[in-house]
């Protein structure tokens, strides 16, 4: 029976630029990678696309304060996240950004659509606005005292202290977490999506019971289709690093509306590039499409994602894959804890990344249950079943193949072999079935348990004919070829079955025995008689817990005070601690105070006693997150009612202008200061103080004796340039 081959375009969620891919992304990209793998294996013609979610406040803001533009900054962070992709063999057909030409001809078309269809409405709304910055604020950019419980520091829509809900209009005391300055009040014109139109909520009630979901999706859909669906803002105001609404200077689509998108725009790239008809995919009704996402954001691809395809005359997804969060040992990841871990760190540490694939498949099952990663678990796991099982396999056998048999397989089997064939056939063939349903519906937990149950046949099988016993006998050497002949044909069985979750060890694994690409087979095939393999070498080692130890540890942010420098560089530190001090006493209480995990310049007197032995030391790369720019002071002025203070107005070239209270009065007449050029940390956390903002601290040298001395550049250095 000839099976269809079915023509599949599936997609994870895009990143956003503006942060590295750690352990947590991986969860879905690896479960992603496995099914396309698996469905590839099957003859079927995927495609798997993804990108960057390059659009959006935050990574305008993140490039402005590193100095350089959006599309230098998101060009940096395509290069980074293919790279860690790559690194867990996560193997795209194409990998884009949304900020492409593709992607803005697709969101315009799109957007006319929907206005075609009466669906878009402009609405004059009122919001918080930064003053200072000239800018609208999105809610987490807005800070201020919970408005039931008074704690401090709570975002716009929840407080941490008292979990109450609420909007940033009612936060008291509010502060704008980019400058500092209290927002004001603000309206503007913004343009909404009428999801709550009639048409569209019926449209979205049927889709929901359309088989497109997992039953847990569908039943929260229910939960927000019966506390009514609210229209949805897709317009954001200049400064916006977006694109820009046609007809509509100033107004740019909210990232949200153009990201999805960018699963089409990836695709779109990928046609033009391999001749691929877009519409077969997009239009079509034999094709399928499936979007695998975690259940945050099940709202944006469960909701307006099929109304705006649906609206704008395209296909809807076939089923969007949700799956739940990752914890670490039970917890949330944590930076402190060192439990918040980079791709690339993993990495680095030396660490197998088939490792991670096999964990994160032993556990998803396919539903939105979270995952949780447990060290310990993850090291048994690596240890006992891949290595102790699975591997053993091969290196207990092919051994004796190389040094007995010529490197020849072959066999001369007994009845009891014959049995024992026949028996590790049945039972391969009957699993089989069992272990496709579940990769299709991605339940890998019970895909692992099968195949692993499988090994543990060829174990037994491996334990009772003792080819290490047969080997001391120069008559069974027909005997030890069979049985180590069997034993590598049931380790091709299982390398089959586990090609999608490891598919490095599989390549290795087909050059070992001298085999073709593996390909799916429910029926459990030995090894060609009299066929030649080839010397085995190590194919996974086993992990050493030492090796997730340094990797915690190199994890964990230290978000105590960190620790003095040497003794050579310890007065000049404490000088600069105790002006810190001062000034800071000088503030009132503030909402803004940084946690400062990275200078060590603040902080490094506050740690009384002895300093263990090696600390004290920073890394270049503690040094490079110090954003040091030569500065020119535009103007220096008296504080009324600070003794030591100074307000002086920067000029950082490209980053603007800044203002900065400088505990320097005993020593400067501001008279003075005006026009000259100097140092200052451009990126420390800006901090309110009684007498308002200071964004930013000048540098200024001191010893034994009174004295102040603010740093300056040789001549020829320019406001905005970079200190290294
Ligand atoms: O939540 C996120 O990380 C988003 N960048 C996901 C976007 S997925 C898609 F819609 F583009
Ligand atoms: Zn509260």
């Amino acid at each position: 029976m000839t099976k269809q081959r079915r023509q599949i375009l599936v997609t994870s969620a895009l990143p956003y630029a503006n942060g590295p891919i750690h352990i947590g992304h991986l969860v879905e990209y690896i479960q992603t990678d496995i099914w396309v793998r698996y469905q590839r294996m099957h003859g079927h013609e995927v495609h798997y696309v993804c990108a960057d979610d390059t659009h959006g406040t935050p990574i305008m803001l993140r490039a402005e304060k590193e100095g350089i533009t959006p599309e230098a900054l998101i060009q940096r962070m395509l290069v980074e996240h293919l790279r860690d992709f790559q690194g867990f063999h996560i193997e795209f057909d194409n990998y884009y950004s949304t900020n492409s030409p593709e992607n803005r001809v697709l969101a315009e078309y799109i957007y006319k659509e929907l206005q075609g269809k009466d669906l878009i409405e402009k609405r004059t709304i009122e919001q918080l606005y930064d003053p200072v910055k000239a800018m609208f604020l999105p809610d987490r950019y807005v800070k201020g005292e919970c408005p039931k419980c008074g704690a401090r520091d709570q975002y716009g829509d929840v407080c941490e202290s008292c979990s109450s809900t609420y909007t940033p209009a009612d936060l008291k005391n509010p502060y704008s977490v980019i400058s500092g300055a209290t927002p004001a009040k603000k309206q503007s014109e913004h343009y909404f999506f009428k999801l709550s139109d009639k048409q569209c909520v019926e449209f979205l009630q049927n889709w929901t019971r359309s088989g497109a979901l997992q039953t847990e999706a569908a039943n929260k859909l229910d939960e927000w289709f019966k506390a009514g669906l609210s229209d949805w803002d897709i317009s954001r105001d200049a400064p916006y690093f977006g694109f820009e609404i046609p007809d509509a200077p100033g107004k740019y689509f909210y990232v949200w509306l153009d990201a999805p998108i960018g699963y089409m725009a990836s695709f779109q790239h990928l046609c033009n590039r391999r001749g691929l008809d877009f519409d077969t995919f997009w239009k079509g009704t034999n094709t399928e499409l499936y979007h695998f996402i975690g259940k945050d954001i099940l709202y944006f691809h469960a909701l307006f994602w099929p109304a705006m395809l649906h609206y704008a005359g395209f296909s809807t997804p076939t089923s969007i894959y949700t799956h739940g969060f990752l914890t670490v040992n039970g917890e949330k990841m944590s930076k402190s804890r060192g439990t918040f871990i980079n791709a690339a760190s993993y990495l680095e540490h030396g660490l197998n990344p088939e490792y991670l694939r096999y964990y994160y498949a032993a556990k998803l099952n396919g539903t939105m249950e979270d995952v949780d990663l447990s060290f310990d678990d993850f090291i048994a796991r690596a240890n006992s079943d891949l290595v102790g099982k699975y591997i053993n396999i091969a290196s207990r056998c092919a051994g004796f193949i190389s040094k007995r048999c010529g490197g020849v397989i072959d066999y001369h089997p007994s009845a009891e072999d014959e049995a024992q064939k026949g028996f590790f056939n049945a039972r391969f063939n009957k699993a089989a079935e069992k272990i496709v349903e579940a990769y299709e519906n991605r339940d890998f937990t019970r895909a692992l348990r099968e195949i692993m149950a499988i090994a543990d046949l060829a174990n037994i099988y491996i334990n009772d004919r003792k080819p290490w016993d047969l080997a001391k006998q120069a008559e069974q050497e027909q005997v030890l070829q069979t049985v180590c002949s069997l034993a590598l044909s049931m380790f091709k069985g299982l390398t089959m079955l586990l090609t999608p979750v490891l598919p490095t060890t599989a390549r290795a694994v087909e050059a070992f025995l001298n085999i073709p690409a593996l390909t799916w087979d429910n029926e459990f095939t030995v090894i060609e008689p009299n066929h030649k393999i080839n010397e085995y070498k190590h194919l996974i080692t086993r992990v050493d817990p030492k090796q997730i130890s340094a990797l915690v540890e190199a994890s964990r942010e230290n978000l105590k005070p960190t620790a003095p420098p040497p003794q050579s560089q310890q007065r000049h530190a404490q000088h600069q601690q105790q002006s810190e001090v001062k000034n800071m006493n000088e503030k009132s209480p503030s909402p803004l105070t940084p946690l400062d995990s990275g200078s060590g310049l603040r902080s490094t007197s506050s740690i009384p006693g002895v300093v263990p032995a090696g600390e004290g030391i920073i890394s270049i790369d503690d040094f490079s997150k110090i954003d040091l720019r030569i500065a020119r002071i535009a103007n220096a002025e008296q504080v009324e009612g600070a003794d030591k203070l100074l307000r002086l107005t920067l000029d950082v070239g490209p980053l603007g202008m800044r203002q900065v209270f400088a505990g320097i009065k005993s020593a400067y007449d501001p008279e003075q200061l005006k026009g000259r050029l100097t140092v200052m940390v451009a990126n420390l956390a800006p901090r309110k103080m009684k007498f308002g903002l200071s964004e930013g601290m000048v540098l200024a040298a001191s010893g034994e004796q009174p004295g102040l001395y603010l740093l300056a550049p040789d001549a020829g250095a320019e406001p905005g340039m970079r200190i290294k």
